[in-house]
């Protein structure tokens, strides 16, 4: 895409992951329903391509949403745009249906997201990081005021600064290492883990190992289990076993869009009583199909007598030797606080989780005008617009990192129809125009 040097966009999008892409269908859908002027937007993504947890795209591993909570039908089920949509156009429809079932593959979902994103190549740059947001000393004042954004061609490094009124923060999820420990060629992480599995000889790992209990370790050791025949596999578990990732009706409630309104304007106690009862339902826990299926194939191993896949329960990585292609695991049980096993691996696989997504450090010295809680946390109006001193007319948009205001969905699929309508209608009434993208259709 070509971005115009001069023009100051009503939005510069940071980051394309389905955050975005959902906010940039969002806009269209606007333009084509009202008279005023549209709202115009960027969006530039480090990628090379579109590429949703590509390293994570398993064989047979399934969506953890129904496909319905696709990137516009909550918001406007008449949408061009909706899952729906992408299996008409596949002529996939029809067996979808036949198929009965409501959680499509990742593999799936992501040819959807591509098949969608193919619709915005004049609005996308990608190979373009955002290294920096400011606002210029000569930056105007009120609706006119504008801030700048350092964009990074990945590839000659050279950088650009493009102009807006507005920016959409999209960066996604951190990937998060135990403190102390480092990733190489050998110890990985899970958001790391089909490029780095890619690059190894299968016939060389002979032991393989991986961190964590949630639904990333179970995936991938199952995954490892299935494609090295020859290998021993150990799960290393810091519970006693893999816990199951509530998806029952009643709590699946916790992200509906209403529950985004009973969060935010809830008090302490309605937010703390989501964490406390419903954490489980996305947190260090495992979809119940994948649970059964490992267990089974242990059960198997050991009626058969010849056990290569092991569950080392209440344990947790102590430290990581390298040397060469060595590596030496230290462990820590719970079951004996004396004893201290080790354990050599051909890879380490730390499947360890992500922390929430933070503007701060891309939002630099801009960050000074943005209020924040007793906690240190950005204060978030309602529209997902962080909250700012009134010299900053600019308007800084969260996708993402909005745990603490906006509940349990924020780094979710679930709302991120509904969200992307939200942020499009703030952009616009607080331009003084009526507008209600929600309705789209
Ligand atoms: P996402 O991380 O997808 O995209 C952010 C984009 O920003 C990336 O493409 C990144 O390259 C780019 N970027 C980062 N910094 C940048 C910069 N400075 N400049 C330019 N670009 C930058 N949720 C759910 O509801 N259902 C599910 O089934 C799953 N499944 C799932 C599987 C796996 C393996 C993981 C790790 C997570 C999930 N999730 C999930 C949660 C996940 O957060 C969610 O699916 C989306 O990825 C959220 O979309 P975003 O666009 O917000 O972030
Ligand atoms: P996660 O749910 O946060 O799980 C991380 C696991 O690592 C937990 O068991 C955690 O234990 C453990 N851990 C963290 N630090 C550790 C340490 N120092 N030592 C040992 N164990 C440690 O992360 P995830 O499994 O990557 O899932 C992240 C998100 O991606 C979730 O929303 C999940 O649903 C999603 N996901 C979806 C799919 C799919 O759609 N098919 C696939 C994978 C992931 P504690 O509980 O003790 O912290």
């Amino acid at each position: 895409m070509g971005t115009r040097e001069h023009e100051i966009y009503d939005i510069v999008g940071i980051g394309f992951g389905p955050s975005n892409l959902s906010l940039a269908i969002a806009l269209e859908e606007h333009q084509n329903n009202a008279s005023g002027r549209p709202v115009t937007a960027a969006f530039f993504e480090r990628q090379a391509a579109f590429g949703w947890h590509r390293n994570m795209l398993l064989p047979q591993a399934t969506m953890q949403i129904s496909f319905l909570k696709d990137l516009a039908t909550f918001r406007n089920p008449v949408s061009r745009y909706s899952f729906v949509s992408y299996l008409h156009a596949s002529d996939r429809l029809v067996q979808f249906v036949n198929n009965q079932d409501f959680f499509p593959t990742r593999q799936e979902f992501h040819q959807y997201l591509e098949w969608a994103e193919s619709n915005f190549s004049d609005r996308v740059t990608y190979n373009s990081e955002v290294t920096g947001i400011r606002l210029p000393e000569n930056a105007g004042t009120g609706s006119e005021q504008y801030l700048e954004i350092s964009v990074r061609d990945t590839a000659s490094g050279a950088t650009r600064v493009v102009r807006a009124h507005n920016v959409a923060v999209s960066t996604g999820l951190v990937p998060r290492m135990p403190e102390g420990m480092d990733r190489d060629e050998r110890v990985w992480h899970s958001s790391e883990f089909l490029a780095k599995y890619g690059r190894m000889d299968p016939a060389e790992l002979q032991n393989v190992a991986v961190v964590g209990a949630g639904q990333s370790a179970a995936e991938i050791t199952k995954y490892l289990h299935d494609m090295l025949p020859h290998a021993q596999v150990s799960a290393i578990l810091p519970s006693y076993g893999y816990s199951v990732a509530d998806d029952t009706p009643f709590a699946n409630q916790v992200f509906d869009p209403t529950a985004v309104d009973h969060y935010y304007f809830g008090s302490e106690t309605t937010r703390d009583a989501f964490w406390r009862y419903h954490k489980n339902t996305n947190y260090s826990v495992v979809d119940d199909d994948v649970i059964r299926e490992l267990f089974r194939r242990s059960y198997e191993e050991e009626v058969a007598g010849e056990k290569r896949l092991h569950f080392l329960n209440l344990t947790r990585v102590k430290e990581v030797k390298r040397s060469g292609n060595d590596t030496r695991v230290v462990l820590h049980s719970l079951l004996d606080d004396e004893a201290q096993q080790e354990m050599d691996v051909d890879a380490l696989v730390f499947a360890t989780g992500y922390q929430g997504m933070d503007a701060t450090s891309l939002l630099g010295d801009l960050d000074r005008f943005c209020l924040r809680d007793k906690e240190g946390r950005h204060q978030v109006e309602r529209d997902y617009r962080v909250v700012t001193e009134p010299g900053l007319s600019c308007g800084i948009y969260l996708q993402g990192g909005t745990e603490h205001t906006h509940g349990l969905t924020s780094s979710l699929l679930s709302n991120i129809a509904i969200r992307s309508g939200e942020i499009a209608d703030s952009l616009v009434e607080r331009r003084g125009e009526p507008a209600r993208v929600g309705s789209g259709a």
